[in-house]
Order: C-alpha cells, then sequence, then structure tokens
C-alpha cells in the first residue's frame, strides 16, 4: 500500500514580529501514525501546531493535508491546544459540543453524543458544570474530549496528559491508544515527557534549537502495536531515553558555547 502524507511541512517559514520561530522546515506524518514533539520550551512546538491548524499562516513554504492545499485547514483538524481555551459562560457538555454544532448536528444529537463519551473522560456528574468548578486536568480532558469530536482523522494534541496525576495520565495514554486503532486515527502529540513519547509513538521528533529548521528523529524500540504499553518497562526504553537525553543536551551546551563566544 502506498504511504499516504496526512500532514506536511514543505520549507515552511514562520516568524513573530522580526523573530524567526521555523526556517525552511520540512517535514511530514504518514496517514496512521503516531508522531511526538519533544523539545525545550519556547522553541516553537506549539507554533507548529498553530500552523498545521490554520491559526497562523507560513510567511513562506506550504502546508499539505492528505497531500492538498487547502484554502483553510479550519476546522479540519482536531486540534487541543496547550492552554484549555474553554468558554467559562458554557457548561462542559456546551464546550465539548462546539465541534458537533459547528459540524451543525443538531443539538440534541450533539447533546447526547457528548453525554456518552463523559464516563470514558472521568467527567460523569460534571455535564452541567462550568469550567471554573473543574480541576486543571479534567479541564484538560474536557479540551481532549473536544479535539476529538471534531471527527477530523488527523489529532494534533499539545501536551494532552501534562496536568494529570501519574494514574489518570496511564489511563488516559490506554484510552488514546486504543482509539488511535480503532478510529485510525494519525496523531501528532507534543510533551515534555520523554517516556510517554517513546511508549506511544512510532517515531519522536525533536526540536533542538530556534528557529526550528531541521527535525532529529528517534525511532522508539519494540514497534509491536500491542505491547505498546509494555515498552515502559523494557531496559531498552531506558537506553533511547538516555540517547534523546543527550541529543537535547549537547544542543543546549552548544548553545551557551556560541552564546559565551558571541
Ligand atoms: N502570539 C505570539 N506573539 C509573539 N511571539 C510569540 C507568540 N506566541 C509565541 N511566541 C514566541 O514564539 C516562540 C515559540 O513559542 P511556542 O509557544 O511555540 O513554544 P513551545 O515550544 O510550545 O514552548 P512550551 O514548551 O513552553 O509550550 C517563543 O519564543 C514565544 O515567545
Ligand atoms: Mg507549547
Amino acid at each position: 500500500m502506498a504511504l499516504l502524507n496526512k500532514l506536511s511541512f514543505h520549507e515552511v517559514s514562520f516568524t513573530y514580529g522580526a523573530e524567526p520561530i521555523v526556517e525552511r522546515l520540512s517535514f511530514s506524518v504518514e496517514q496512521g501514525e503516531f508522531v511526538s514533539l519533544i523539545g525545550p520550551s519556547g522553541v516553537g512546538k506549539s507554533t507548529l501546531f498553530r500552523l498545521a491548524s490554520g491559526l497562523v499562516e507560513p510567511t513562506a513554504g506550504t502546508i499539505l493535508l492528505d497531500g492538498e492545499q487547502r484554502l483553510t485547514r479550519l476546522g479540519q483538524v482536531g486540534y487541543m491546544p496547550q492552554k484549555d481555551l474553554l468558554m467559562p459562560w458554557r457548561t462542559i457538555t456546551e464546550n465539548a459540543m462546539l465541534p458537533l454544532e459547528l459540524r451543525s448536528v443538531p443539538k440534541g444529537v450533539a447533546r447526547a453524543k457528548v453525554e456518552e463519551q463523559l464516563p470514558l473522560f472521568g467527567l460523569s456528574g460534571y455535564a452541567d458544570a462550568y469550567p471554573d468548578q473543574l480541576s486543571g486536568g479534567m479541564r484538560q480532558r474536557v479540551s481532549l474530549l473536544r479535539a476529538t469530536l471534531t471527527g477530523a482523522d488527523l489529532l494534533l494534541l499539545d501536551e494532552p496528559f501534562s496536568a494529570l496525576d501519574g494514574i489518570t495520565r496511564m489511563e488516559m495514554q490506554e484510552w488514546l491508544l486504543t482509539m488511535w486503532q480503532e478510529l485510525s486515527l494519525t496523531i501528532v502529540m507534543i510533551t515534555h515527557d520523554i517516556e510517554e513519547a517513546l511508549v506511544l509513538s512510532d517515531r519522536v521528533i525533536l526540536l533542538r534549537e530556534k528557529p526550528i529548521r531541521e527535525i532529529v528523529e528517534v525511532n522508539p524500540p519494540l514497534p509491536r502495536e500491542r505491547e505498546r504499553l509494555a515498552r515502559r518497562h523494557d531496559p531498552q526504553i531506558g537506553a533511547v531515553r538516555q540517547e534523546i537525553w543527550e541529543l537535547l543536551q549537547s544542543q543546549k551546551q552548544l548553545a551557551r558555547v556560541q552564546g559565551r563566544f558571541a
């Protein structure tokens, strides 16, 4: 079967004002892949998602979805932003329903669909609560639910589990893997947790310096689908985690030395 690029960046550049964040960056994510992005704070990870989802446009280069340049990418990917952006005046159900409303799904149907999903996201009993009545982790789960309800088969998840406790995080990781397999999704996830990236993904992409010009790829060992979560306990994972750590550290040291002699 020919491999299809779900998302691809071709020579993409982007600047905020005068500050270059991305410079002639090319990379792609194949249909059905689970890819993680790791890199230091401020390097531009979230910016890549804002570009991919169409919230901002590249200053040069092209971004393709399913191999096509679309008039707009807005609403065509399931984007879970780093800040949850829940509307404080809407209940949990009304917040999660938003993508369904945008697709003109009748309100009753949309409400029922959300309510059906709430238990899975650990939100039973909170259907009519407002965002400020929820913990950070619960808000994160509403935001994840909302991203999955866009119906898009490409999900961009910006640190989706960062506010969750260890046990809930592991449950949500397991759920995400199941959903990824059952719905044949393509997932790109930003995380600061090297182990999380190695356990869940097919490929880990390291973004080492700003502006982002190139990516460095690391492939986790043990690619067998069913056994991903068992990777957690595999000694080979420890070795790869060390490799990633060193790759990120060496860049930091280089930046420090360059700063000293600049
Ligand atoms: N709206 C904005 N206007 C101007 N500069 C911005 C804006 N948003 C982000 N930046 C700058 O762009 C750079 C990349 O930000 P981005 O949010 O993409 O980083 P990140 O890798 O996601 O960091 P973190 O891991 O902390 O979330 C930073 O230097 C940041 O200050
Ligand atoms: Mg970010």
